[in-house]
């Protein structure tokens, strides 16, 4: 630890430190350009001079290039340094335009904050600027090449630290540009940082170009629904619209970056189709009337019927607090318990991750980063998690081997090993890398690693797995990332052990799982009853034994896998009330509707993968966007004491209010948000708000676990997967990220293709259901054979294909006739 003074102040700091980092740590911000905390220094921008004025190191040095040492004594403000940083402003302001008042990047700039800090206001230099022709970059990101003062941030964090290939420095007619080798829509799901990388207004968010300026915004600290990571956001909001997403630094989960679909996902909140009016058999009414109607209505079944004809439906999506009182209301007024998914295969694999996760075992994004070994199974990061991409993208650069088992044709941005296993292989090449990183097991051990047989399956398809697995014995901190979505019940237990094994034979290790939904984690503790399941109330439906369902931001008919026997059963109900922010397939069948803020408008806590307890903050005030009802440019002069489209109410407040129309008595867990929660999460009770921690920690499972048999007479496994962009819920209702997702594939091994005389990009049927659809085939050579991949989206036709049964045969994909990709876009 050395110690140093820095401006007359002494600090110490962690060996290795460098010194601009230092000066940080005692809030002296020395300014910088090239250097950013994530790439390091490389001195070029010359702006992060210091004084060296005694000790080791002597003189005007780079603060960036010079690690802290004991006994140095540095000046940050000494008039020689001053002057130097001046120059190095006049000089850098040479080509750049003088025109921060009118740039899309004033007041939200690096560079004019330097510039002005500087005392620079005024070019001295009289010859002609430098200037460049922009690219087209695509829906994202916007590029003003003349903004540019070659700082090579960007080339640097797309290309070493992204893994980005499409992007670089480009030396034309004698000046030097970044951006793609031709014009094009960037390719990597993280190039929206470039925006936050380039200290200046190069690249800037292009939806939110001219929507605001930065110091008419409002801002708050939210958290990224889009997936199970919980990355920490900046939701900047204008006229009761956000318009723009930024990564909020937070050292355990996202560090200083968010994915492109964290970024752009956010349109849902203020679509035009947005439902905003409660309604009552489809006629509009005032939210009381609506939640009395509700009311009165589920009264009325449960008299005819009992309490048990009323089944409720939570999401993943859904706040903790949201889902606490859908189970307050449910247990209050004596309905059989909440489900939270729709499925009963996903439901128990959450489960059973959730309940793998022992404290000792439990990593965050950042541990993985710090891994020397990550075994993925059956997770595609780049399209279910997409941060954890990067994690493991830093990993490698330490050094790490990555090792991913998945029958899909899995792509990350780093070296890595894929061993493609069917699906019902996935545990025998689980066990198969075990038994050679673990050769003298003790007794314990050796009874789960024999539980597995059968070799690495298709080993010649897996090259490398070996040395793998040799590396993962030596590893010092091993991590087991474990997917929920298209893995066999019994492997996220398998799992846990695995980590577990490692953890014993090294001494530390770590347990990933990736789930399904923003709070997923809280979903799986809030109905932990594995026998019951949203199939249930599906049957229940069928049946009779269920006359009423109760939807709280949940859409069964959107998300159910066998989407027309969901709506079948939506038919039947003698009532159907459905609250939500979406315009979703449910909601259209509603008998009542309500309508409910987004969480832009109430924000809520929600729990990561790891378990996690995260806040959003509200960053807007509930209404339709002001830019919705401009008239020849000005807003709407007609005055109400309310906002127009204020009616929805916060989840959590809908269902308490429903409990009052209901006559149940929510008190005393409906105090405060802290307390409703505790209500449904014992783990809560007796903690701080301010201090939410982590939601549970479960024992874990030792080394407990079996694999199971695999299934004789296999067919072609249907797998129904998540795309980075385009499948997940929220984000697939806005139009930005459509233009980046592919066209609804089919995707097959290219042997599997040739045996049915398949070509790339035609189009097909699967098993003839899926209607209109547009499918193309995707053929790959690192998948696993006999094995069919359909995206999870809307217009792909799976909810039609999966009615028919996961598994399929080959001869069910028809050709729909001649056409390629390309031409029916
Ligand atoms: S485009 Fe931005 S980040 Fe890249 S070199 Fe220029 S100023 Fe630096
Ligand atoms: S990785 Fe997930 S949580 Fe993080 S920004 Fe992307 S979608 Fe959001
Ligand atoms: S920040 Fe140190 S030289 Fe650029």
């Amino acid at each position: 630890m050395p110690d140093l003074i820095i401006d007359g102040l002494k600090v110490s700091v962690p060996t290795g430190t460098l010194v601009i980092d230092a000066a940080e740590r005692l809030g002296v911000m020395i300014p910088r350009f090239c250097y950013h905390p994530a790439l390091g220094g490389v001195g070029s921008c010359r702006m992060c001079a210091v004084m060296f004025a005694d000790g080791p190191v002597k003189g005007l040095r780079m603060s960036c290039m010079v690690k802290a040492q004991d006994k140095m004594v540095v000046d940050t403000g000494h008039p020689e340094v001053l002057e130097y940083r001046e120059h190095i402003a006049k000089l850098l302001m040479l080509h750049h335009p003088h025109d921060c008042p009118v740039c899309d990047e004033g007041g939200h700039c690096l560079l004019q904050d330097t510039t002005i800090s500087c005392g620079h206001s005024l070019r001295a230099f009289q010859g002609r600027k430098r200037t460049y022709r922009n690219q087209d970059l695509g829906p994202l990101v916007a590029q003003e090449m003349n903004r540019c003062i070659h700082c090579y941030r960007c080339v640097r964090y797309y290309q070493e630290f992204a893994g980005g290939r499409d992007f670089g420095a480009r030396r034309i007619a004698g000046g030097v540009s970044y951006g793609r080798y031709q014009e094009g829509a960037l390719v990597s799901v993280f190039a929206g940082n470039l925006t936050e990388i380039c200290p200046t207004g190069v690249f800037t968010d292009k939806p939110s170009r001219h929507q605001a300026r930065h110091w008419d915004l409002e801002r708050a600290p939210g958290v990224c629904l889009h997936c199970s990571l919980g990355c920490s956001v900046e939701v900047d909001a204008r006229y009761r619209r956000v318009v723009r997403i930024e990564a909020r630094y937070n050292p355990e989960v996202n560090g200083h970056f968010i994915c492109d679909r964290g970024r752009h996902g956010y349109e849902y909140a203020s679509l035009p189709q947005r439902p905003r009016q409660a309604l009552v058999d489809g006629a509009p009414a005032p939210m009381d009337q609506a939640l009395d109607e509700a009311a009165r209505r589920l009264q009325a079944v449960t008299a005819a019927h009992g309490p048990g004809a009323v089944a409720a439906l939570g999401s993943s999506r859904q706040s903790l607090e949201s889902q606490a009182a859908l189970k307050l209301l449910a247990a209050r007024a004596g309905w059989p318990a909440p489900e939270f998914t729709t499925g009963s295969h996903r439901k128990r694999n959450m489960l059973s991750a959730v309940r793998g996760l022992s404290p000792e075992l439990r990593v965050s994004l950042a541990d993985i980063a710090r891994a020397d070994a990550v075994l993925v199974v059956g997770a595609a990061p780049l399209s279910e998690a997409p941060m954890l991409a990067l994690s493991l993208r830093q990993a490698a650069r330490k050094g790490a081997a990555v090792a991913v088992i998945d029958p899909r044709p899995v792509e990350l941005p780093l070296p890595f090993t894929h061993i493609p296993s069917r699906r019902h292989d996935m545990e025998a090449a689980l066990g198969a890398v075990l038994r050679r990183a673990f050769p003298d097991p003790a007794d314990e051990e050796r009874a789960f690693l024999e539980a597995f047989t059968g070799e690495m399956p298709e080993a010649h398809a897996a090259p490398g797995w070996e040395a793998f697995a040799d590396q993962l014995g030596r590893a010092a901190f091993p991590v087991v990332v474990c997917g929920s979505d298209i893995v066999r019940l019994s492997t996220p237990d398998l799992l846990a052990g695995a980590a577990e094994l490692m953890r014993r034979r090294l001494g530390r290790a770590g347990f990933f799982p990736v789930l399904a939904g923003a709070n997923a984690f809280g979903a799986a503790l809030m109905n932990t009853n594995e026998e019951t399941s949203f199939d249930d109330v599906l049957e229940g439906i069928e049946s009779g034994r269920v006359k009423a369902l109760v939807c709280l931001e949940a859409d069964p008919v959107g998300r159910f896998a066998a989407s027309s026997r969901a709506f079948d059963a939506l038919s039947r109900l003698e009532l159907l009330v459905a609250a939500d922010c979406l315009p979703s397939r449910t909601m259209a069948r509603a008998h009542v509707f309500l309508p409910t803020r987004t969480v832009f408008e109430a924000g809520g806590h929600y729990a990561n993968q790891e378990g996690r307890i995260q806040r959003a903050y509200p960053a807007h005030a509930c209404g339709t966007p002001l830019a919705q009802s401009l008239e020849r440019g000005h807003p709407s002069h007609d005055f109400a004491l309310q906002a127009p489209g204020s009616a929805p109410l916060a989840a959590p407040d809908l269902a308490l209010r429903l409990m009052d129309a209901l006559g149940l008595d929510p008190a005393p867990a409906a105090s405060d948000a802290w307390s409703l929660m505790a209500s449904a999460l014992p783990c809560l009770e007796g903690r701080l708000p301010d201090e939410p921690g982590f939601l549970c920690s479960p024992p874990g499972i030792g080394l407990a676990a079996r694999p199971s048999p695999v299934p004789e007479n296999l067919a072609v496994d249907l797998l129904i997967t998540e795309q980075a962009f385009g499948t997940e819920e929220l984000s697939s209702y806005g139009s930005i990220l459509k233009a980046l997702a592919p066209h609804p594939q089919v995707v097959l091994h290219e042997e599997d293709a040739a045996t049915i005389e398949l070509r790339q990009d035609e189009q097909v049927h699967l098993a003839c259901a899926i209607g209109d659809a547009h499918c193309f085939v995707r053929m790959a050579a690192n998948m696993a054979r006999s094995t069919v991949v359909v995206p999870r989206r809307p217009d792909s036709g799976w909810q039609s294909a999966v009615a028919r049964g996961y598994i399929v045969e080959l001869s069910h994909l028809e050709k729909r006739g001649e056409g390629s990709g390309e031409e029916a876009s």
